[in-house]
């Protein structure tokens, strides 16, 4: 295995109370590997020593083990009694034959590389439609059977052209099977084209679209009537803050960012945080790291080697762009005090959602395309004309630099590439992954890496490059 998955290992083991030796020798007693077959470690070590193995039929030690016997271990605090099935096998494992199958396509999005540009996407298409109609439903479970299948054609390297060559791919059984069918031969998911025909999907859709509308708010908002966002005046509904800021700025909030935006979006934050802290770090995550032209957003991670210089910045930063006439909206979210402590799926870190008023010179046009949208103008009391503003959502995360490369994965999504991810740490590793680190499952300690690549290696996974994280 690569030299840092096994010092993570090692350290692990030894923290445990094992004892691991940096050379073969007689006196070890179990020898692990990962993904290899007992011919290919006997030869590894032969290499290494100038000389074999001495195993003799009766003899028990060293055993030669899988990975699974040392993550058992682990678990149990001391060495398993052997079993057959944690003992490498003379040619290959059956791990190392699938991983040498250049057709296999591996179960997990973070295994993959999914590109932005696919070959499958009239397929993915339909598949996403029936996983958000899923999820407008409630139904989590085929919400991820929809969103997995989809993810693993968008990581194909190929445009699928029969049914049969879906058939050993993973998470293309049953319905999504039948979708795949039905657009290989016809061109056309009637179900996927139905549902986005009804009303309930598109007044999800709508609603859901709003900032700080939920599946739930909406769902409710939908059985109480509301069929299109004029109805939300009614004084009878209840809007947060951010739902009627939502609603005011819909049409704006609702054109893309675009690349060119983001980055005047991040001069503006840089300035800002520049003022009380000249040599910060600012990152642009989320889908423009990954590659987008486009986003609903722009999130940015901040950070520095002095973690007393991130006292306190945020909120100043904010307060100087509020000054400025730059800020529609923000709500900051302190730090948590115990993050290991948290769900997997929950982040701790300091954190201002906010609504920007991006100066903007030619918007008119833009808006015109899309609505109505009024020319406005801010903070502009000398009477020459004012500039236009449009409203965009920016996420801002502090982190301490300890965990930045955890907080860097964390951010850059997709959404399902992170969800795959922790999934990926807690089943095969048995450890928990969160964007503050990488938490073994028994002491709760982290693993201090420097950078992503570090992470990856640590799980025993190749590296994935931003741009191939679009699962
Ligand atoms: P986004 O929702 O911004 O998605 O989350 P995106 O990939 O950038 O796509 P668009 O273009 O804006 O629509 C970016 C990443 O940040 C994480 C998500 O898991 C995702 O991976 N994230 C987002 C959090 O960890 N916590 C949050 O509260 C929000
Ligand atoms: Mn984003």
């Amino acid at each position: 295995m690569g030299a840092a998955r096994r010092g993570f290992l090692a350290a692990l083991a030894q923290r445990k109370g094992f004892s691991v030796a940096q050379e073969y020798s007689d006196a070890v007693t179990h020898v692990v590997s990962e993904q290899n077959s007992l011919a290919e470690v006997l030869g590894w070590i032969e290499g290494k020593t100038g000389c074999g193995v001495q195993r003799t039929g009766r003899q028990k030690s060293p055993h030669f083990l899988d990975i699974s016997w040392f993550t058992e271990s682990m678990s149990a605090g001391e060495p398993m009694s052997v079993e057959g099935r944690h003992c490498l096998q003379g040619d290959r494992t059956s791990s190392s034959t699938d991983k040498a199958d250049h057709s296999a396509v591996l179960p997990y999005a973070c295994q993959r590389r999914t590109p932005l540009m696919h070959h499958n996407s009239q397929i993915t298409d339909a598949l996403e439609i029936l996983a958000r109609a899923a999820s407008f439903r409630g139904s989590e479970v085929r919400y991820l059977g929809f969103t997995r299948a989809a993810s693993m054609l968008k990581s194909l390297p190929y445009k699928l052209q029969s049914v049969e060559e879906a058939e050993d791919l993973p998470w293309c059984g049953g319905h999504c099977k039948s979708v795949i069918q039905e657009i290989l031969e016809d061109g056309v998911c009637r179900e996927a084209e139905a549902l986005k025909a009804s009303e309930h999907y598109q007044c999800m859709e709508l609603l859901t679209s709003i900032f700080g509308v939920g599946v739930k708010t909406a769902e409710r908002w939908y059985k109480d009537g509301v069929r299109k966002l004029d109805d939300l005046k009614d004084p009878k509904f209840k809007l947060t803050t951010e739902q009627r800021l939502g609603l005011e700025h819909y049409t704006d909030l609702r054109l893309p960012v675009t690349h060119e935006e983001a980055d005047r979006v991040q001069c503006m934050i840089r300035e800002a945080l520049q003022t009380f802290v000249p040599d910060i770090q600012i990152t642009m995550t989320g889908g423009f790291r990954r590659g987008k032209q486009q986003g609903h957003d722009v999130d940015f991670l901040i950070t520095h080697p002095d973690n007393s210089a991130l006292t306190g910045l945020l909120k100043k930063a904010m307060d100087w762009l509020d000054g400025k006439g730059l800020l529609l909206y923000r709500h900051r979210k302190e730090r948590s005090h115990a993050p290991h402590r948290l769900n997997r799926n929950m982040d701790g870190h300091e954190t201002c959602y906010s609504i920007f008023a991006l100066p903007i010179g030619d918007l008119k046009s833009e808006r015109d395309s899309v609505s109505s949208g009024v020319a406005r103008s801010i903070g502009d009391s000398s009477g020459v004309s004012s500039p236009i503003w449009k409203a965009v959502r920016v996420d801002l995360v502090v982190t301490p630099y300890s965990e930045y490369p955890y907080a860097l994965l964390g951010w850059t999504g997709s959404k399902h590439f992170e969800r795959e991810l922790r999934r990926f740490s807690l089943q095969e590793k048995k450890m928990t992954l969160s964007s503050h680190g990488l938490f073994d499952g028994d002491t709760k300690c982290s693993i201090a890496a420097t950078s992503e690549e570090e992470i990856f290696a640590y799980l025993g996974l190749d590296y994935v490059p931003p741009s191939d994280r679009n699962a």
